[in-house]
C-alpha cells in the first residue's frame, strides 16, 4: 500500500500513520510469500511516484517487518540523495533508518552519467564470487567527476543552500495554492517539491489535463518541470542545488502564469 497521507487511507492527522502502512508490509509477507524474502526497495522519498513523502516511522517499521523475514533492505536515493533534503544529507535519514544497501545516482555526478552501489562489506563480498560486467564500471574519469561533485557540495554548503531555498520555493507555492484552488496539497523537503493538482479539493479527483496543461505552458515560458504520481496529476519539481533566490522568483511567476491559464 502506497504510504500516501494525502490520498492513502491514514492521513496526516494520524501519528500512527507510519506504523500502520508498514504493518501493510508485515502482511504481505505473511500472506502473500513463503515468508522469507530476499529485500525490500524503497526510494526513501518516491520521486516519480509523485513526490510522496512517507509518515514518520514508516521505513522503520518497514524495515524491521523484512529483516524478521530474513530480507535485505535496500535505499533508492538516486533522487532523493546527495543534501537535496536540506535537512540531512541522505533521503533514508530523514526516516531513521539505516539500509544494508544503497543505490546512488544523478546527483553524484551533477550530470556526469555516474551511478554508485555502497553496501556493508559483508554483502559486497557475495559478488566476489559471483561475474559482474558493466562496460564502463569503475571508470576514472566519471569518478574523478563525482568526486568533484561532492567536494563541491561540502565547500558550496550545497545542502543548507538546498534547505533554505527549497523552504522559500515551499512558501511560495504554498501562496500559490492560496490562489488557485486546482492545487490540492504542496509537499516537499528542501528541493525534492511535489504539488498535487486536484480538481475538487474534498474529492480530491485528480486534474491529469490540467496538470499537462501547466506542465506545457510552464515549459513555453522556458520553466522546465516534470511531472508524476499515478494519474500524472502531480508537479514534481526537483531543480539544480544552486538555483538562487531570483530562479525562484521566476518559477513562481511562470507557474502563477501557467495556473491562471487554466
Ligand atoms: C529513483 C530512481 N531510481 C533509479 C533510477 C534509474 O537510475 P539509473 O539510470 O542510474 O539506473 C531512476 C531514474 O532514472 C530513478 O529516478
Amino acid at each position: 500500500m502506497i504510504p500516501d497521507t494525502y490520498r492513502g487511507f491514514w492521513g496526516e492527522d494520524d501519528l500512527e500513520a507510519g506504523k500502520k502502512y508498514a504493518i501493510d508490509v508485515k502482511n504481505l509477507i505473511e500472506f502473500g510469500t513463503s515468508g522469507n524474502v530476499a529485500g525490500f526497495f524503497a526510494e526513501s522519498i518516491q520521486g516519480v511516484g509523485g513526490t510522496i513523502i512517507f509518515p514518520d516511522g514508516y521505513l522503520k517499521d518497514a524495515y524491521e517487518h523484512v529483516r524478521a523475514a530474513g530480507g535485505l533492505c535496500i535505499a533508492d536515493e538516486v533522487q532523493a540523495g546527495f543534501g537535496r533534503t536540506g535537512s540531512h544529507f541522505w533521503g533514508f535519514e530523514t526516516q531513521d533508518v539505516v539500509p544494508d544497501i544503497v543505490t546512488m545516482a544523478k546527483g553524484i555526478g551533477n550530470g556526469a552519467p555516474l551511478a554508485a552501489v555502497v553496501t556493508t562489506p559483508e554483502i559486497a563480498q557475495t559478488l566476489a564470487t559471483r561475474i559482474h560486467f558493466n562496460t564502463y564500471g569503475g571508470n576514472p574519469v566519471s569518478c574523478a567527476m563525482g568526486k568533484a561533485v561532492l567536494e563541491v557540495i561540502d565547500k558550496e554548503n550545497i545542502q543548507h543552500h538546498a534547505l533554505e531555498i527549497g523552504k522559500s520555493l515551499l512558501d511560495g507555492l504554498r501562496g500559490l495554492q492560496k490562489r488557485h484552488s486546482i492545487i490540492g496539497q504542496v509537499r516537499g523537503k528542501g528541493l525534492m517539491v511535489g504539488v498535487e493538482l486536484v480538481k475538487d479539493r474534498q474529492t480530491k479527483e485528480p486534474a491529469s489535463t490540467e496538470c499537462a496543461q501547466v506542465f506545457e505552458r510552464a515549459k513555453d515560458r522556458g520553466l522546465i518541470i516534470g511531472k508524476g504520481g499515478l494519474y500524472g496529476n502531480i508537479l514534481r519539481i526537483k531543480p539544480p542545488m544552486c538555483i538562487n533566490s531570483d530562479d525562484v522568483k521566476f518559477m513562481l511567476e511562470v507557474l502563477d502564469l501557467a495556473f491562471s491559464e487554466l
